[in-house]
């Protein structure tokens, strides 16, 4: 056993983030372009090189496993990759394996992923109103995005719902949403838009809605209690006295999660993002593709890389652009 990833502020890194496409079969306007440039195939680890990655990682204290995208069940073949994580599950090594979706593709999926080992997932849904949906995501169907979540909890998978608070979008849909997670059995989180890529816009400052105005907004019809838990996650979380029913709220821009960060995160290329709001990063394509048969460089580069993770995001915005805003695509990085 390998000693586990500690980084400068004895933060044990065990939550490992990994996108596996930049690509998705939605452009959300808060976080695509319509027209978007994907990478072109070559630039992507392959199934084999994720494999070795999170294995890597694993072996080094990951205990928590999390495939984003981009939308990671466009790409082809992600459930053998699915299925070959599943094995550090059988072996104890992991304690988690989930993903993060936008439930397009869940229907035809949801089945798979639990026979792999899955046992939650993440569904971004913003909106209840079909005619919404579609403007929010460009083109996607509700009703698809529904029947995923109906196929997931069918095959067994608890479901968390992540919602972006938009005002002037959903604003009118809190109660709506808060209900029909409740009736669902769904956890429900709200977050704040993130001003992540340039999408030559200004939407996410026009919708923007703080997440701390949701909260207010539910309190003029539930008794909300804070609940200290945290799951290792970024989310706090309360409880609707009214119903028992738990909600999350998500404030990225705040820092108040970031003495207790326990995650990083692997872009579809392998770049290992030290914290998600700077531009930090070590390459780990390089070494897995150099030593094809031997994964001691891609540790030693996991290990420097790590014992440089910053202490928090606010620490030094110097390095980002001037606006505050991060260059790099949430779709790249997965949130
Ligand atoms: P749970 O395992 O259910 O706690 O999931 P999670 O909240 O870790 O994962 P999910 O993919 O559902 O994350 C929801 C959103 O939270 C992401 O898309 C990001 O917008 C945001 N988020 C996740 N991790 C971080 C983080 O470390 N920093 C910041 N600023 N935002 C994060
Ligand atoms: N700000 C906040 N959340 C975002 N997401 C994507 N782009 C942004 C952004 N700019 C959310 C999605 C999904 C999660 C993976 O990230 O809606 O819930
Ligand atoms: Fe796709 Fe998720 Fe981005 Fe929407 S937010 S375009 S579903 S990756």
């Amino acid at each position: 056993q390998q000693p586990p990833l500690i980084d400068p502020f004895a933060r044990a890194v065990t939550y490992l983030r990994v996108s596996v496409t930049d690509r998705c079969d939605f452009r959300c306007v808060y976080c695509m372009a319509e027209n978007m440039t994907f990478l072109p195939k070559k630039d992507l680890l392959t199934l084999e090189e994720l494999d070795r990655l999170c294995s890597a990682f694993i072996g080094l204290g990951v205990r928590k496993l999390r495939i984003t995208g981009g939308e990671p069940l466009v790409r082809r073949d992600i459930l053998t990759f699915f299925r070959a994580m599943g094995r550090h599950l059988d072996s104890g090594a992991l304690d988690e394996l989930t993903v993060t979706t936008n439930g397009s593709q869940l229907e035809k999926h949801a089945a798979a992923l639990w026979e792999a080992g899955v046992r939650r997932v993440n569904v971004s849904l913003d909106t209840l109103d079909p005619d919404k949906f579609a403007r929010v995501t460009r083109w996607g169907r509700l009703d698809q995005v529904r029947r995923g979540i109906e196929a997931a909890q069918a095959a067994g998978l608890r479901v968390k719902i992540n919602t972006v608070a938009l005002k002037g979008v959903n604003e009118d849909e809190l109660f709506d949403l808060v209900d029909w997670c409740a009736a669902q059995d769904m956890d429900l989180t709200f977050i704040e838009v993130m001003p992540m890529g340039d999408l030559g816009n200004d939407y996410r400052v026009d919708q923007y809605w703080s997440v701390r105005d949701v909260r207010a907004r539910l309190e003029d019809r539930f008794t909300t209690v804070d609940l200290a838990e945290r799951t290792g996650g970024p989310a706090r979380y309360v409880r609707l006295a009214e119903t028992g029913q738990k909600i999350g709220f998500i404030t990225p821009l705040s820092h108040n999660f970031c003495e207790s960060c326990n995650r990083v995160r692997v872009t579809c290329t392998g770049e290992l993002y030290m914290c998600l709001g700077q531009e930090d990063r070590a390459d780990l394509r390089a070494p897995l593709r150099a030593h094809p048969g031997d994964d001691g460089a891609l540790i030693g580069a996991i290990r420097t890389a790590i014992a440089a993770k910053p202490k928090g995001h606010d620490f030094d915005y110097s390095r980002q652009r001037a606006d505050g805003q991060v260059s790099r695509h949430m779709s790249h990085t997965g949130g």
